[in-house]
C-alpha cells in the first residue's frame, strides 16, 4: 500500500480544531445573505483541512487509491452541482444525505469486523458495540429514507402519502424490536452478532422507507431538512466508531442545525413538527383550490400588461412578494430589470420575503442574489408588513399561500395561524400567476377576490418581461 506522508498527531489535532472552528463560523456566516458567501468559503476551507488532515492520519494507507477515489468523487460532485437547477436542489441534498447514511452503515460493519473490536473487553467493548449498533441503525434509516425522499421529489415515486392503518404501531415495533435486539447482541460472538446486525440493518432500512412514504410530496422540504439532521447524527455515530473527534463535532453541528431548521420551517408554516413527520398533509399542490368554511366575497378582476405598467409608473412605493412561481418561471432576472427601470424613475422598490416562500429555506434570497438584487432592498416579512398600508402597489409574483388572508381571518383554514405577508393592505395588489390554481396548501385565496386586487394572468417571466418592455416604451 502506498503511503505518501504521515501527519504528526499533534498537527492533526490542531487541524481538526481549526476545521471545527471554521465549520462553526460557516454556519454563523450562512445566517445572513450579506455574509453567506464568506460562510460558504469557511465551510470549503474547513472541509479541505479536514479531508487532508484525515487522509494523512497515522494509520491511513493506500494514498494512491484515496487520491483516485477522491478525484472521481470530486468530478461527479462538480458536474452534479453545476447541472442542478435551483428548484431541484432538495433532490440533490436528499441524494447526498443517502450517501452519509450508507457511509455510516459501511463504517459500522467494517468497525464490527475490524480485529481491534474483538480485542476490546469489558465496558469498552460494550460501548463500542453500542456505537456500532446505533450508528448502523441511524445510517440505515437515513439511507433508505433519503432515497425515498429523492424518488418523491423527482417524481419517480408517487408523492401522495402512503397512509395505512396501524402504521405508527409498525414503526414503533421496529424501533422497540431493534433496541431489544441490542441487549443479546452485546454478548454474542462475531458470527451471530453479524446476523443480528444484518437483520437490524434491514429492519431500520424498512423503517426509513415507511417513515418517508407516509409524508405528502409537498412536505418533503421539511423531511429533507429532518433527514439532514439524521445524517448529522449518523456521521457523529461514525465519528465515535472511528474515534474521530472532528467527525463527532461536525456530525453534531449538522444534526442539531438540521433539527433547528426543521423546527423553524414548521413554526413558519404553523405546522406541528410531529404532524409533518408522521404525514398526511400537503398532497394537493396545483390542485383546484378548495373552498373555505368562510364564503369568499368578490370577484376575480383580470388586468393586462399595459394597465399594470401604468399603475407602476404612477406608484411611489412598490413591494414585490416573490414565491414558488417566480422560481419555476426563473423570473428573478427580468424582475431585477423591472426594479432598475422603476428606480430610475424615482420609485422606491423593495422585496418582501416570507420565511417559507418557495420550497427551500432561503429559496427566494438565493434566487434574488443570483440575479444580483442588492441585499438592502430585500426585507423580511416582519420588516415589510408595517410598511404595506403606505405602499402603492404590491406585486405578488408567483406566490400564493404566503399572502393568504385566511391565515389570519379564517379559523377553519388549514393554514390558520401561519404568519403571512399582508399584501391586501396596500393600495393595489397585482397577482402574477398562470391560473386560479391553488398553491402548496391546496386552498382558496380570498386575496385574489379583494376589491384592490387585480389578476395578471400568465407565466411570471413573460409577464415581467412584458412590464419591462412596456415601461421602456414610454
Ligand atoms: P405556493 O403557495 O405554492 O404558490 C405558488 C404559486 O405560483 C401557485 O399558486 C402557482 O399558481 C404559481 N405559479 C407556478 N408556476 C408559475 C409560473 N410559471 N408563473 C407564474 N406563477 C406560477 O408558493 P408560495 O406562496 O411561495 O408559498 C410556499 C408554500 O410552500 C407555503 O405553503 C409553504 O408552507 C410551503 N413550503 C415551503 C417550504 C420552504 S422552506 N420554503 C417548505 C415546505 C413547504 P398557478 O399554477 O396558477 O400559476
Amino acid at each position: 500500500m502506498t503511503t505518501l506522508l504521515t501527519m504528526p498527531s499533534g498537527l492533526q489535532t490542531v487541524s481538526y480544531l481549526a476545521a471545527s472552528v471554521l465549520f462553526i463560523l460557516s454556519l454563523g456566516g450562512l445566517s445572513t445573505q450579506a455574509t453567506a458567501g464568506r460562510g460558504n468559503w469557511y465551510g470549503i476551507i474547513g472541509m479541505a483541512i479536514a479531508v487532508i488532515a484525515t487522509a494523512l492520519g497515522a494509520n491511513i494507507q493506500g494514498h494512491a487509491y484515496l487520491i483516485a477515489f477522491m478525484a472521481v468523487g470530486a468530478v461527479i460532485g462538480i458536474v452534479l452541482a453545476k447541472r442542478v437547477e435551483m428548484t431541484s436542489m432538495p433532490q440533490l441534498v436528499a441524494v447526498l444525505h443517502s450517501f452519509v447514511g450508507l457511509a455510516a452503515v459501511l463504517v459500522g460493519f467494517s468497525s464490527y469486523l475490524a480485529p481491534e473490536t474483538s480485542q476490546l473487553s469489558g465496558a469498552a467493548h460494550s460501548i463500542h458495540l453500542i456505537e456500532i449498533f446505533l450508528g448502523i441503525f441511524i445510517g440505515s434509516v437515513t439511507f433508505t429514507g433519503s432515497i425515498i425522499a429523492w424518488g418523491k421529489l423527482e417524481g419517480k415515486i408517487r408523492s401522495k402519502p402512503l397512509l395505512y392503518p396501524g402504521r405508527h404501531m409498525v414503526n414503533l415495533a421496529i424501533v422497540v424490536g431493534s433496541l431489544i435486539a441490542l441487549i443479546p447482541f452485546l454478548g454474542m460472538d462475531e458470527a451471530s452478532g453479524l446476523v443480528v446486525l444484518v437483520a437490524m440493518t434491514v429492519a431500520s432500512g424498512v423503517l426509513g422507507i415507511f417513515l418517508v412514504m407516509a409524508i405528502g410530496g409537498a412536505d418533503m422540504p421539511v423531511v429533507v431538512s429532518m433527514l439532514n439532521s439524521y445524517s448529522g447524527w449518523a456521521a457523529a455515530a461514525a465519528g465515535f466508531m472511528l474515534s474521530n473527534d472532528l467527525l463527532i463535532v461536525t456530525g453534531a453541528l449538522v444534526g442539531s442545525s438540521g433539527a433547528i431548521l426543521s423546527y423553524i420551517m414548521c413554526a413558519a408554516m404553523n405546522r406541528s413538527f410531529f404532524s409533518v413527520i408522521f404525514g398526511g398533509f400537503g398532497a394537493n399542490e396545483g390542485a383546484v383550490a378548495k373552498g373555505s368554511a368562510t364564503a369568499i366575497v368578490g370577484e376575480l378582476k383580470p388586468i393586462n400588461i399595459d394597465e399594470t405598467s401604468e399603475l407602476l409608473k404612477a406608484a411611489k412605493h412598490v413591494v414585490i412578494v416573490p414565491g414558488y412561481g417566480m422560481a419555476v418561471a426563473k423570473a428573478q432576472y427580468p424582475v431585477y430589470e423591472l426594479v432598475k427601470k422603476l428606480k430610475a424613475r424615482g420609485t422606491e422598490v423593495k422585496f418582501a420575503i416570507h420565511p417559507v416562500a418557495g420550497r427551500l429555506p432561503g429559496h427566494m434570497n438565493v434566487l434574488l442574489a443570483e440575479a444580483s438584487v442588492p441585499y438592502d432592498i430585500v426585507l423580511e416579512m416582519d420588516e415589510v408588513n408595517p410598511e404595506l398600508p403606505e405602499t402603492d402597489v404590491v406585486i405578488v409574483l408567483g406566490a400564493n399561500d404566503i399572502v393568504n388572508p385566511s391565515a389570519l381571518e379564517d379559523a377553519s383554514s388549514p393554514i390558520y395561524g401561519m404568519p403571512v405577508i399582508e399584501a391586501w393592505k396596500a393600495k393595489t395588489v397585482i397577482v402574477s400567476k398562470r391560473s386560479n390554481a391553488a398553491g402548496y396548501a391546496g386552498i382558496e385565496n380570498p386575496l385574489f377576490y379583494k376589491d384592490n386586487t387585480r389578476m395578471l394572468y400568465g407565466d411570471a417571466k413573460k409577464s415581467v418581461d412584458g412590464l419591462v418592455a412596456a415601461i421602456e416604451r414610454e
